[in-house]
């Protein structure tokens, strides 16, 4: 196996981007270059001024500014970089289908597809391929079908290396990830992978596993990350009939080793692009192996999650004496989570959906999230129409601004900046009796009641 001197990483998204910042910022000596069909976005990774980076991710701008210029580089011109690269990363996007067999389940490979078939047709030497992106299982043996066949003789060799960052601290989780996971049949392939990662990574914390492993664990941890938030949220609701205290119980139960205290806060829900879609994938893959329990058992986690979103806009259509019809209703986060700008999947627009469908007046303001992405994500639904999505929402940069004369303010996301407001202020600023209502329980109920507020937070 030659020495990998040359990196291309198909993709700048959220994944693509950040991961090959910090494997270029650990590895002085490997060229890696960056490449994406879309424009916009690696003229964004290209501009000088760091703060314009196309995705928010606390201290991305110091890592790609260390990177790049030196080792990094951003380009649209993606056979160039797949000529001339050792070794050749896919991080294309893999979203849930939106027609044909499978649709709303299964992952749609079209991307990774073209991709693979135009590393085919570029390649003029033996290359490793990476699969980045999160796949169904297997997809290697697709990935490697259409390289072999379509190809011009050269050697592939296939490695699932999934990622596991979280989006808000994919940094620190790439500096010092958990573990590095590397499936794959060629010892040498592996093995070059493996020496890119033990850059900055302890050995023992390298994984290595047949593809099929490798490829199915990434899927089950974000099963089992996203069955937690939902075995939680099913707490919740009975939290609220019965009297318990969600923090309460999760403290309680977090304390037992085997069941661990993270990823135990009640919300409105999970978002984000991997959750639903990773969950939906297995289901999927479950069904068409005839494992109907299986299936069922894994569904249940998504059910949950869409049920708690849209009890959370019945409770508070409920609370505020069942009519929110003209009722300005502050949305305070939009984002699927806080510290970024993603906001795919984002409980936000599912809850705003249900409130607008009851003609309330929605105000949003998110530190990190722009009005187009808002109303992008809605236009997607396509519950109602562009024009009547900006007359029932307007989108604002200044939250003071925006809870003046409000009927209610409902929590979003947990962004920090939010707990310091000066609540006292809110509520002189709002309409009596002023409701907040609490999807990501950030603030203190008794504080929010002594001052007047009708406060209601998820299980509680
Ligand atoms: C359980 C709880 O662990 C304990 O905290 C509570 O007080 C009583 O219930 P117990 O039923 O005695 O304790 O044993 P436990 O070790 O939890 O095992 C329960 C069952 O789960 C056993 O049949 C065990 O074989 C099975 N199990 C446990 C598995 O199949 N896989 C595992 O990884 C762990
Ligand atoms: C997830 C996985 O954590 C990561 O390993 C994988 O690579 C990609 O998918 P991400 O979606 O970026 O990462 O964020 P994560 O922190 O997992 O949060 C997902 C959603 O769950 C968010 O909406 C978050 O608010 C919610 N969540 C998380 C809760 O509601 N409660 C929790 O306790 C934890
Ligand atoms: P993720 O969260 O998985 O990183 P994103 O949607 O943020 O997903 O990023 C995926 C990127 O891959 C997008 O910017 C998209 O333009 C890019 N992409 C998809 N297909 C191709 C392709 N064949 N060649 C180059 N870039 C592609």
């Amino acid at each position: 196996m030659r020495e990998i001197k040359r990196i291309a990483c198909v993709g700048a998204g959220y994944v693509g981007g950040p991961t090959m910042s910090v494997i270029a910022q650990k590895n002085p000596h490997i060229t890696i270059t960056v490449v994406d069909l879309n424009q916009a976005r690696i003229d964004a990774w290209n501009d000088p001024d760091l703060n314009n980076l196309p995705i928010y991710e606390p201290g991305l701008d110091a890592v790609v500014g260390e990177a790049r210029g030196r080792n990094l580089f951003f380009s649209t011109d993606v056979d160039k970089a797949i000529a001339e690269a050792d070794m050749i990363f896919i991080s294309v996007n893999t979203p849930t289908k939106t027609y044909g067999k499978g649709k709303g389940q299964a992952a749609d490979l079209k991307y990774i597809e073209l991709c693979a078939r135009q590393i085919a047709r570029v390649a003029k030497d033996d290359k490793i391929v990476v699969e980045k992106s999160t796949l169904p299982v297997r997809t290697a043996a697709t990935l490697k079908s259409i390289l072999d066949n379509t190809g011009n003789g050269v050697n592939f060799h296939i490695l699932s290396n999934p990622e596991f960052l979280a989006e808000g601290t994919a940094i620190p989780d790439l500096h010092h990830p958990d573990r590095v996971l590397i499936g794959g049949e060629d010892i040498r392939a592996i093995e070059a992978l493996v020496q890119i990662y033990e850059a900055w990574v302890p050995r023992e914390r390298i994984l290595t596993t047949n593809l099929w492993s490798s490829e199915l664990s990434k899927l089950v941890a974000n099963a089992f990350l996203a069955q937690r938030v939902s075995s939680i949220n099913a707490i919740s609701e009975l939290c609220e009939v019965t009297g318990a205290n969600v923090d309460e119980v999760s403290r309680a139960i977090g304390y037992d080793s085997r069941i661990g205290s993270k990823f135990l806060k009640a919300s409105v829900g999970f978002g984000g692009s991997c959750f639903q879609k990773d969950i939906l994938n297995l289901v999927y893959i479950a069904r068409s192996y005839n494992l109907t329990a299986v299936a069922d058992y894994w569904e249940q986690v998504i059910l949950l999650n869409d049920h708690q979103k849209e009890r959370f806009a019945q409770h508070i259509i409920k609370t505020m004496y069942n009519t929110v019809n003209g009722k300005k209703i502050v949305f305070l986060g939009w984002a699927f989570k806080k510290d970024t700008n993603d906001t795919r999947e984002s409980a936000a627009i599912y809850v705003a959906d249900h409130l607008l469908e009851e003609e309330a007046e929605i105000v949003v303001y998110d530190p990190k999230v722009s009005a187009e992405q808002i109303y992008r994500d809605l236009d997607y639904l396509g519950t109602r129409s562009p024009s009547e999505n900006r007359r029932l929402l307007t989108v604002v940069s200044d939250p003071y601004e925006a809870l003046a004369e409000a009927h209610a303010v409902a929590i979003l996301t947990e962004w920090d900046e939010f707990k310091h407001y000066d609540w006292s202020k809110v509520k002189d600023k709002m309409k009596k009796p002023s409701f907040v209502f609490d999807g990501r329980k950030i603030l203190n109920s008794k504080d929010l009641q002594d001052l007047g507020f009708q406060y209601y937070a998820i299980g509680e």
